[in-house]
């Protein structure tokens, strides 16, 4: 309770503080205005592209990131959306006197300018990596005490995305450290995917939304299904691991920001069965689709996996509306993700290594999104059904009945309502 003694000043001293704290607002304010928004209108829809890490680690070089290109334009990955060709770690060779990184001259002897001309030539674009930290998390220089350095290097090759990772950093903390790196992206004065790769630790979807396209929610991906590898202190999580962290996540996502579930493992020695079900998760939970297979060498049934423009488009849906889980029976679960024009996107997964038995009466359950504000009743409403996979189709006037693989999905566009 206030006493008349503790809100009685005399009035000039009250005026000298107000104004003094007038001030502070204004000084206050413009900093904050001094920061440089992120790029806007550069990730939409969640950004799709390649990124060397996941298959090759550290054994890269300007070579295979041409071929890499060359395929990605042959094999229709590009025609699909796939954009950005993204050069992980182990790039960057030392700085020089002047403080200017420079790429490692024995695996980039032609320079990241040269590559990124030769990138761009195939009509895709150029993405990099760096950390907030002295160095990354393979020892190579990171970006700490470079930042505007760094953005305006990376503006002059012409690179057109940044992955930030977030390893040597005692005592730092995410949102600035973040926010720095982003302001100096846009400082740089070109346009650039601004990736946060802290793993999830500081709840980056909280903040980094303000300063960044995406954010890694997880620790790292590990090439199974359901699975987890801890060897020593790091993690590795299987792609239904990544997918369980994603609960509670889907209100921070939207266009421009996204919930990152790390780069995907398609290709890289799952069954067909897993590679489309974790395609369609991160398709219905609108991550950042970003391939981490060797794409020059891939199957043929890889490549028509990764070049399914239904199950792309809805992950590409402008809505931007990240799936909810609205089922979870035993093994069985069913996510539905509202789309653009009233379409829904269904997607029944067997978490198991056993064969499921789908029943499922439409009528049941009136399909409902609290957060897009849609809902469907199929009592009242006849939908349309086709699945991005088998292409079989139906309606919701008869229940779906029928057995699903372990590890897959079913994966449904409703369309409708359906003309009687
Ligand atoms: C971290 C990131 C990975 C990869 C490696 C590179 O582990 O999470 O995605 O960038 O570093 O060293």
């Amino acid at each position: 309770m206030k006493t008349k003694h503790m809100t009685h000043k005399p009035l000039f001293t009250r005026w000298v503080m107000t104004a003094a704290a007038a001030a502070l607002t204004l000084f206050v304010g413009a900093a904050g205005n001094c920061w440089a928004q992120k790029a806007e209108g550069v990730a939409s829809t969640p950004q799709m592209g390649w990124n060397s890490w996941n298959k090759f680690a550290c054994e890269i070089d300007e070579r295979m990131i041409r071929e890499t290109a060359d395929a990605m334009v042959k094999s229709g990955l590009k025609d699909v959306g796939f954009q950005y060709v993204n050069i992980d770690d182990c790039w960057q060779g030392q700085r020089d006197a002047d403080g200017n990184i420079q790429p490692d001259a024995k695996h980039f002897p032609s320079g990241m300018k040269a590559l990124a001309d030769y990138v761009h030539g195939k009509g895709l674009k150029l993405g990099i990596y760096s950390d907030a930290g002295a160095t990354t998390c393979d020892g190579r220089p990171g970006s700490r005490g470079h930042e505007y350095q760094d953005a305006r290097t990376y503006a002059r090759w012409g690179i057109d995305y940044v992955k930030y990772d977030w390893c040597d950093t005692p005592g730092m903390n995410a949102e600035p450290a973040y926010t720095t790196m982003s302001d100096a992206i846009a400082k740089s004065g070109r346009p650039m995917v601004f990736s946060v790769c802290e793993w999830g630790m500081s709840k980056p979807w909280e903040w980094a939304g303000k300063v960044a396209h995406s954010w890694r929610t997880t620790p790292d991906i590990y090439n199974c299904f359901d699975c987890e590898y801890s060897p020593g202190f790091s993690t590795g999580l299987g792609v239904l691991r990544v997918l369980d962290k994603q609960a509670g996540l889907r209100k921070f996502a939207g266009p421009g920001h996204w919930n990152d579930m790390d780069m995907l493992e398609v290709g890289n020695g799952m069954s067909e069965d897993e590679d489309r079900a974790h395609l369609s998760i991160w398709a219905m939970m609108a991550s950042p689709l970003i391939l981490g297979n060797d794409v020059r060498s891939m199957s043929e049934s890889t490549r028509r996996i990764l070049t399914n423009r239904g199950v792309i488009a809805v992950n590409q849906d402008k809505l931007g509306v990240q799936a909810l889980r609205v089922l979870a029976d035993g093994p069985l679960e069913v996510y539905a993700k509202p789309l653009d024009g009233g379409q829904w996107a269904l997607m029944f997964l067997n978490r198991s290594n056993q064969p499921a038995d789908v029943h499922h009466d439409w009528k049941k359950q009136v399909l409902t999104d609290d957060l897009s504000k849609r809902s469907v009743d199929f009592k009242q409403t006849v939908y349309r059904w086709s699945d991005l996979w088998s292409k079989k189709t139906g309606d919701t006037s008869a229940s779906l009945d029928a057995r699903l693989a372990p590890h897959s999905v079913f994966m449904l566009l409703l369309s409708g309502p359906a003309k009687p």
